[in-house]
């Protein structure tokens, strides 16, 4: 079952020595926690920093799978990732140019989406994200 593997990582990106900030009123983290779930079930959870693209913590915490090639313009499909069925409609719909760029991509289902075009909100913590067999 997914999600047993689970190894709650640190975000290793541009502030490493820094712990994820956390509410002074309660404590709790203020980072959404997004997970990333390989094709073989292995799972890495990172704390996404607000504004960020799903693409930009992918490729921050060397997730495999997730390039990135183009930076974030939409014009890759190497952010190809499939977004967990219950997150689907919780997400902004996708653009006309990110739909017509995944058709580039393959292995693409209805859960697809270009993570380089979603960004982290308050409203994604636990967010889950599949990444594809392969880019391309
Ligand atoms: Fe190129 Fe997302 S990074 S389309």
């Amino acid at each position: 079952m997914l999600g047993q593997n689970w190894q709650h990582a640190p975000l290793p990106g541009a502030f490493p020595h820094l712990p994820a900030p956390v509410s002074q009123a309660t404590g709790e983290n203020l980072m959404p926690l997004v997970t990333f779930i390989q094709p073989d079930g292995i799972s890495m959870a990172i704390d996404a920093p607000l504004g960020m693209s799903v693409m930009q913590v992918a490729t921050q915490n060397a997730i495999a799978g997730i390039i990135g090639e183009c930076g974030g313009a939409c014009a890759c499909a190497t952010c190809h990732v499939h977004i967990d069925p219950p997150w689907v409609e919780r997400l902004p719909a996708p653009t006309s140019q990110e739909s017509e760029m995944l058709e580039f991509s393959s292995d693409v289902k209805d859960n697809s989406r270009l993570g380089c075009q979603i960004r982290i909100t308050d409203d994604l913590d636990g967010l889950l994200v599949y990444v594809p067999a392969s880019q391309g």
